[in-house]
């Protein structure tokens, strides 16, 4: 077992790299590596820096050269007005809003080459975020995330909640989510609200709280996580 950790900015894993045991780190086509072990788990952990193209990079970069068994992208995001600054919310589904090819009679969002539009999370990743969540009492919901390179506005939150029915928005999860459905390997998703659209006020003031819980949450998953038994 090996798990890949992905967070946009370094916010979003410094706490994560900071405690590994058995550090090490490697650079590899640009992307700084970090692996070691969290809770006796083997991880590799990167920050991709924002947006969709950086984000699939690093995956494919740490499905290629790390071979984890499961990926799960983490840190900060927007939430419709329903999500309050400071809850988690969990993909169940992903869709990335900003992909368009409905002028060839495409639904919106169409992934090309996958064929679909929404890619589902792995059922079990899924449930141990949330009840890691749960453990350590931070208020979390489900809900489909919507990627796209645009930090969006409270406007654009609204629009996307229409079209895709998503509630969190964020830059790289659906370009990770697409990496690993490519590779079939287990993803899962993981986000803690730092703002509902306001870029100056809310987002500046609540990334580094949002960063920290998000980072609290998957320690607690991977706290509970156990190396499966060898037959040998
Ligand atoms: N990450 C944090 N807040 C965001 C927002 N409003 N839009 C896109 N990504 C974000």
């Amino acid at each position: 077992m090996k798990i890949a950790l992905i967070g946009a900015m370094k916010i979003e894993i410094d706490g994560l790299v900071a405690a590994l045991s058995q550090p090490s780190a490697a650079r590899v086509g640009g992307i700084q590596i970090h692996s070691g072990r969290l809770y006796e788990i083997p991880v590799c952990i990167a920050a991709c820096d924002p947006g969709k193209v950086n984000a699939a990079i690093c995956a494919q970069t740490l499905w290629l050269n790390e071979h984890p068994t499961e990926m799960i992208s983490l840190g900060v995001a927007g939430g419709t007005r329903c999500l309050k600054i400071g809850q988690a919310a969990i993909a169940d589904s992903l869709v990335q809003h900003d992909v368009d090819t409905t002028a060839v009679g495409d639904p919106l969002g169409f992934l090309s080459g996958l064929g679909v539009v929404s890619i589902q999370t792995d059922p079990s990743i899924r449930e141990g975020l949330y009840q890691a969540a749960l453990r350590a009492q931070i208020p979390v919901c489900r809900s489909r995330f919507a990627t796209g390179d645009q930090f969006v506005s409270p406007a654009r939150l609204a629009q996307i909640k229409s079209q895709f029915n998503a509630d969190v928005a964020e830059m790289e999860a659906g370009a990770i989510a697409q990496v690993c459905y490519r590779a079939q390997l287990p993803f899962g998703a993981l986000r803690v609200i730092s703002d509902n659209g306001d870029a100056q006020a809310d987002y500046e003031t609540f990334k580094f709280e949002a960063a920290r819980l998000s980072m609290q949450i998957l320690s607690e998953y991977l706290s509970k996580k156990k190396e499966p038994v060898s037959p040998h």
